[in-house]
């Protein structure tokens, strides 16, 4: 179904929105418009529209709000030198979201329709892009089972959306690095469940054990794996990598549990041609310490939509902690990120066709 384009009659006024702009942060200002596209059994995927952003009105009994039959993706637009705007690999959120929705038995969208939503909110709402450095639209496509019915089955009724907020950096203060907790307690994924889908329940599982980290004066939690509770998985809401003093880097491989995150895909593929030798391989926890004791490990960092690319600079559980290369901001983690953001803010050519002008 073509994608309808509703202005809406009430935008923010310029001046409240440069003002939203100057200092956005992360999650908290939203644009003017949202897109959506319903599903149900006879009708199939069916009006396709950008419209005024507005709250739903649902029924109590509507699945989503029991069972989380959700999905979402995070992606992001840019403003580029010239005065246009592009997206980073927007194909491979589209792919990952069908993905998803496969595997919490929902429709899969067809994925030139998620491309087209995320295209038409982008040009409704382009003027929501910071100007800032660091500053971008992050977008949240995202699929809830609607409808009223409390048995055990998937729902035959969905909304699919799309809302934007301006962005600035995830992690708010100046700090050159975050610090993690290694959670002993609490697992993000078993093999068989829905660790590499992007679903709400991920997260909402996730919460209690970030909450602890922020206890302990961290900024990340770590998962380790279900089984042996001795590999690193991911963090909270984001992947991680190790690079060691060799110049070769590691993040673990995708086994199931984890998120096949973009951000983690294009970092593999620029170090990769940058010479670094490159292993997907599972790291444990014990060895990493023993890795940043002995000056083997040299950086490390988070990377994920949201968190670009972050270094860790400190690492805390209950059995004591560790600081990586000194707590400075490594090299290898600044040249990849540098690469990765001059791709996508269009002040490096883009060998790879990652980036698509809206
Ligand atoms: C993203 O990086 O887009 C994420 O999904 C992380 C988010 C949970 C803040």
């Amino acid at each position: 179904s073509r994608l309808a384009f509703e202005p809406t009659t009430k935008p923010v006024p310029a001046d409240e929105r440069a003002k939203l702009l100057a200092d956005p942060g992360f999650g908290r200002v939203f644009t003017d418009h949202m897109a959506i596209i319903e599903y149900d059994e006879s009708k199939g995927w069916h009006d396709a529209r950008v419209t005024a952003r507005h709250p739903f009105k649902m029924d109590p009994a509507s699945p989503v709000l029991h069972y989380a039959q959700e999905i979402f993706e995070g992606m992001k637009a840019y403003r580029r030198p010239g005065g246009g705007v592009a997206l980073f690999r927007p194909d491979a959120n589209a792919r990952r979201f069908a993905k998803s929705a496969i595997r919490l038995a929902m429709p899969p969208l067809p994925e030139e329709m998620f491309l087209e939503s995320v295209r038409g909110l982008v040009r409704a709402d382009r003027e929501w892009i910071p100007e800032t450095e660091d500053g971008s639209l992050y977008l949240r496509p995202f699929m809830i089972a609607n409808g009223s019915f409390l048995g055990m089955r998937p729902s035959t009724e969905f909304i699919y959306a799309v809302i934007a907020s301006s962005v600035g950096a995830y992690f708010k203060g100046n700090a050159p690095s975050v610090s993690l907790w290694v959670t002993r307690e609490y697992v993000r994924a078993a093999p068989g469940g829905t660790g590499e889908a992007k679903c709400g329940g991920n997260y909402a599982g996730s919460l209690i054990a970030q909450a602890e980290a922020i206890r302990n004066g961290c900024d990340q939690v770590v998962f380790l794996d279900a089984i042996e509770r001795r590999w690193v998985e991911e963090l909270g809401g984001m992947n991680v990598f190790f690079v060691f003093d060799d110049g070769s880097i590691r993040t673990p491989p995708l086994d199931g549990t984890i998120l096949h995150g973009v951000t983690r895909d294009s970092l593999l593929t620029l170090a990769r041609d940058m010479g670094a030798p490159v292993r997907e391989e599972p790291y444990s926890i014990e060895q990493w310490k023993a890795d940043a004791e002995s000056g083997r490990l040299t950086e490390a960092f988070a990377c994920g939509t949201a968190a670009v690319v972050t270094p860790i600079g400190r690492v805390k559980g209950v059995d004591g902690e560790f600081t990586i290369g000194g707590q400075s901001v490594g090299p290898l983690t600044m040249r990849l990120r540098s690469a990765l953001v001059d791709i996508q803010r269009g002040h490096a050519p883009d060998p790879y066709g990652w980036t698509e002008r809206v």
